[in-house]
């Protein structure tokens, strides 16, 4: 597998640096969207054909799964962390919970071929994909060989997440100056800026580092978090800072699902006896809040949810009546 990522991380360099010209127009671009769209709501991508990408990542959620703190593949097998929402991918400079993929399109091998998401082989994606007349007609269309690869494939999977963007939230009404927060909104604001936006960074909310923000390590099942990637140990149970974007739709919280309600999650940041000893610094900073700072913080937060993303045609399932 190792190996054949390999081949494949060569391969999708190569096309990206002739990208250019093989894709120079908007009409490509947008063909090789589609072609990704389709293959994301595939469900005969998985070995079963009862799985596909928007099985777990659900528009309505903003790409997450709803309700389930692990997630859940093919033959009822449970993963072992939450489902992250899908959502402005382009500033991301890594993928999952612990970074393990610097690449966009690499990053579907895993859920591909992964035990318990939708445990196929790629050489049998390849032979879904490549005999099914409507990725023939896309591939016809995009490339001057009509060859379908599995390079073209995760291409085509990166260029559909890649372009699902989130912008279209109240907060980005009010920073184009369309409407006012009301005062509990502002004043949730506030406290965000001083007491959590040193992580959470404005206007995306999330943050390319990999830290701790103190959770308690988790008894049943441990999660070294980045060190599984670096094995250097003060990443140990450290992960990158997820977006907060859509927060209200994307329950539960955290790498593990732990916390069902925004309000679980303020107790918890609010409460540093909860916090554990390897805690980012910044975490201490945040000192104690009471019950109305953090209905402020959540009024804050309900401001963040797009009201353009879960119903997007562009985003839609194809299969959908
Ligand atoms: C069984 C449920 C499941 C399926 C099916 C699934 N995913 Fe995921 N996805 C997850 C989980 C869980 C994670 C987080 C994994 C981790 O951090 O180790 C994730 C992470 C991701 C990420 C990284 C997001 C981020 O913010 O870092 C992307 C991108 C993604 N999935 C795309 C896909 C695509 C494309 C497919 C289909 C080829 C797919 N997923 C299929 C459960 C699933
Ligand atoms: C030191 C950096 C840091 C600070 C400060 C911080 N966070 Fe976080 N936050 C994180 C990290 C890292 C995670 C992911 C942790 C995990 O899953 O193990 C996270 C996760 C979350 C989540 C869950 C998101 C999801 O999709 O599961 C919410 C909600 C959240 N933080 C809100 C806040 C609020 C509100 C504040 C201020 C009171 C705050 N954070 C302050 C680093 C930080």
């Amino acid at each position: 597998m190792i190996i054949f990522a390999a081949v494949i991380a060569v391969v999708l360099v190569a096309r990206s640096t002739s990208h250019t010209v093989d894709a120079s127009t908007a009409q490509s671009s947008d063909t090789l969207r589609e072609f990704g769209r389709y293959l994301f709501y595939d469900p005969t991508l998985s070995v079963d054909s009862s799985t596909s990408c928007g099985t777990c990542h659900q528009q309505f959620a903003a790409f997450a799964h709803i309700d389930h703190a692990m997630s859940h593949g093919v033959m009822g097998r449970i993963g072992t962390r939450n489902v992250p929402a899908l959502q402005n991918l382009q500033q991301q400079t890594s993928f999952m919970w612990d970074g393990a993929f610097a690449n966009l399109a690499m990053q579907s091998v895993s859920p591909l071929t992964g035990h318990a998401e939708m445990g196929s082989t790629l050489s049998d994606v390849l032979a879904r994909v490549a005999a099914h007349p409507r990725y023939r007609q896309y591939a016809a269309h995009l490339y001057a060989d009509k060859q379908i690869t599995i390079p073209r494939i995760l291409e085509a999977l990166a260029a559909f997440t890649g372009s699902i963007v989130s912008r279209s939230s109240r907060y980005d009404a009010m920073r184009d100056g369309k409407l006012a927060f009301n005062d509990n909104e502002q004043r949730g604001l506030d406290l965000f800026r001083a007491r959590c936006a040193s992580c959470h960074a404005e206007p995306y909310f999330m943050s390319n580092d990999f830290v701790s923000n103190g959770l308690p390590l988790d008894s049943i099942m441990p999660d070294d978090g980045r060190y599984r990637v670096t094995q250097r140990d003060e990443d140990r149970y450290r992960f990158r800072v997820p977006s907060l974007r859509n927060v209200a739709i994307t329950f539960p919280y955290m790498h593990d699902g732990r916390y069902r309600r925004l309000r679980d999650v303020l107790e918890f940041y609010a409460t540093p006896a909860l916090h554990a000893s390897y805690a980012d610094a910044r975490i201490r900073t945040i000192g104690s809040l009471n019950d109305a700072q953090r209905k402020d913080i959540i009024a804050f937060l309900l401001t963040l949810t797009d009201t353009l993303l879960p119903r997007n045609p562009c985003y839609r399932d194809p299969h959908l009546p």
